[in-house]
């Protein structure tokens, strides 16, 4: 299977799950930080630090990187490094990280992908409400503009949000992320002004970012069935898709909400809060859009449920260690949607990986097979997808390392890269070698 020689490779990681060093260098604190000590929330009270050291390790990190052949690196900047109470005047030496990493990157041929915000909100900003107030979306546009202008002589493309919908309803609807509420209602609010604060940034992005750069944002697709082919069934799964996906994608792509989630988010509270401009600043045009894709949901019916009125079934396929259905198929189910429904834009899965139990033989090496076929098996769809003559530009694996897992700690793994957390050696995994020789390929035999 040959890719088309444009075609990107690349890893992704974010900030908080590999950096560690969380008080250094005026960092402030973040909802994580705060997350990770409350009883409950995070297996064995784990915390972002060390994570990965990769604050003071990034050079070596780069290295390997090279060494895998990857073309491009998708990280995360720290907002809480840069503002460390989220606000006012830049911590200088927040913004150094990360112009040194983006300099190291560069000079090792590797592309940089910057993404603003993944999910480590200053605690000075929950202070004020966090995603439930409107006026974070200008405090991140503030922070945005920052970055644009610290950086955008090293880094062109950018990304503005991560996963939009597991900030919301994670940290605000469920509560199983940071900040940990469990209200609908503000689930919904927090959607909207993260939203808003992606359009402000894409505004800002054309006036004071680098003239030839890009900016998109990243969504989070799921495959989605119906338990059954009932009405209710059919429904439910309708409504898990418009919670999912329409929520995102007809704002920024169309410039409307759906009207029938509109509809039933109303149930929550009136959504006057929605501003009539809102709406024109977040269908702002971007210039390419990031897909996370991991598994897919068999929904059925339960009237029990408010956020979409139905329930996830057990998984029908194999699992990864976390439990997620292991289905490639819903790839091509999710990703060849967006033309037809939304964008042409180039796309890139921003991010798709496996936590899979490894552990590391007694001749030190980690043979991870599981992986090597979740993500060969991925990418055949990548590749039929492309040859469909849809506008897939790249892939990014996720994790370029095995990192903290957010609610699940270090005990899941979704490296290409094993990392012995005590004394920080890096072992590539059988994964990491085969992805390097895909990479050095342009493509694999089936
Ligand atoms: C995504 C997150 C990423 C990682 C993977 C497994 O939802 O963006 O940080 O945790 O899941």
């Amino acid at each position: 299977m040959q890719f088309p020689k444009d075609f990107v490779w690349g890893a992704a990681t974010a900030a908080f799950q590999i950096e560690g060093a969380t008080g250094e260098d005026g960092r402030g604190p973040c909802i994580w930080d705060r997350f990770c000590q409350v009883p409950g929330k995070v297996i064995n009270y784990d915390d972002g630090d060390p994570a990965c050291d990769h604050y003071h390790r990034f050079k070596d990190d780069v290295a390997l990187m090279k060494n895998l052949g990857l073309q491009s690196y998708r990280f995360s900047i720290a907002w809480p490094r840069i503002m460390p109470t989220g606000a006012g005047t830049p911590n200088q030496k927040g913004i150094d990280f990360y112009r040194r990493l983006a300099e190291e990157l560069l000079s090792q041929g590797i592309k940089p992908v910057a993404t603003l915000y993944h999910w480590d909100l200053p605690m000075g900003l929950q202070y004020r409400g966090g995603w439930a107030n409107r006026e974070i979306a200008y405090r991140l546009n503030d922070y945005a503009a920052t970055m644009f202008r610290s950086l955008g002589d090293l880094v062109s493309d950018w990304t503005t949000i991560n996963e939009p919908l597991c900030i919301s309803w994670l940290g605000y609807g469920t509560g199983v992320h940071a900040p940990g509420y469990q209200d609908p209602a503000m689930a919904v609010r927090a959607s909207h002004h993260l939203l808003l604060a992606h359009g402000l940034a894409v505004d800002s992005f054309r006036t004071v970012g680098p003239k030839h750069g890009r900016i998109g944002i990243t969504f989070n697709m799921s495959g989605v069935d119906a338990a059954t082919d009932s009405v209710a069934d059919k429904a439910a799964a309708y409504r898990y898709d418009g919670w999912h996906h329409r929520w995102f994608f007809d704002p920024v792509f169309k410039g409307s909400y759906p009207a029938d989630m509109m509809d039933w988010y109303s149930r929550f509270e009136p959504l006057d809060y929605i501003e009539p401009p809102d709406l024109a600043i977040i269908s702002r045009p971007v210039d390419f859009v990031g897909i996370n894709y991991y598994t897919r949901a068999i929904i059925k019916a339960n009237p029990e449920n408010p956020i979409f009125g139905g329930e996830s079934l057990a998984p029908t396929a194999p699992v990864t260690d976390q439990n997620w259905e292991i289905v490639p198929s819903y790839l091509h189910q999710v990703i060849s949607r967006i033309p037809t429904e939304w964008t042409d834009l180039p796309l890139y899965i921003h991010e798709n990986g496996c936590a899979m139990p490894d552990a590391v033989n007694e001749q030190g090496q980690v043979e991870d097979t599981r992986r090597v076929e979740y993500i060969r098996d991925h990418l055949k769809v990548v590749h039929q997808l492309v040859s469909e003559g849809v506008n897939l530009k790249g892939y990014y694996v996720w994790s370029l390392l095995d990192n903290f897992e957010w609610a699940w700690g270090y005990e899941k793994r979704f490296g290409i890269v094993w990392v012995d957390y005590k004394t920080q050696q890096r072992i590539p995994k059988a994964s990491a070698l085969w992805y390097a020789k895909v990479i050095r390929n342009n493509g694999f035999e089936v």
